[in-house]
């Protein structure tokens, strides 16, 4: 009953939006996001509330966001990491802790834990590479990565602090 309340206030609140818009499709990429957050990935559902909500076609909606990194179409766990595999931190052996968290979470690049805690994915350079290596979790960046402070942040994020406030 609350998830439903939830759902109809959000869809409320970005009709008011857009109506206010004076162009409503400049708020496409903020609806998929408002839509992810409340599904958890943007669902068919939730790609065809985008296209009703915005008056545009579900493939055009498809088309963008299949361009955006932040978009997921797929179900993915509540925390995506997301390891920088560009040269930089390469260099500064991020390779070797994509392995680390591949055996941490005993999971493969593309895969999710089956607790539905965790997804990781390799990016490309995110824009930090004075702080290589580093990685993404969510929207939220760690740099100045090693083997350890990579077990401490997971350790938070499954029991503590880290996970208050991490947008997805
Ligand atoms: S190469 Fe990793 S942040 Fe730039």
């Amino acid at each position: 009953m609350e998830a439903t309340n939830q759902k109809t206030g959000l869809l409320k609140e970005l009709e008011q939006r857009i109506r206010r818009a004076e162009h409503p499709r400049e708020l496409v990429v903020d609806v998929m996001l408002a839509l992810q957050e409340q599904y958890g990935y943007l669902s068919d559902d939730a790609l065809e509330e985008a296209a009703r909500l915005l008056g545009m076609s579900l493939l055009e909606l498809e088309e963008l966001a299949s361009f955006y990194d932040f978009i997921y179409r797929r179900p993915v766990g509540r925390f995506v990491i997301r390891v920088c595999d560009s040269v930089v931190c390469w260099l500064e052996e991020g390779e070797k802790l994509g392995e680390h968290l591949e055996a941490r979470l005993g999971i493969r690049m593309g895969e999710t834990t089956p607790d539905g805690l965790f997804t990781l994915l390799p990016v490309c350079c995110i824009g930090y590479c004075d702080m290589a290596p580093a990685m993404l979790v969510n929207r939220r960046v760690y740099g100045n990565l090693n083997q350890e402070k990579i077990d401490k942040i997971l350790e938070e994020l499954r029991t503590g602090d880290e996970r208050k406030g991490l947008p997805r």
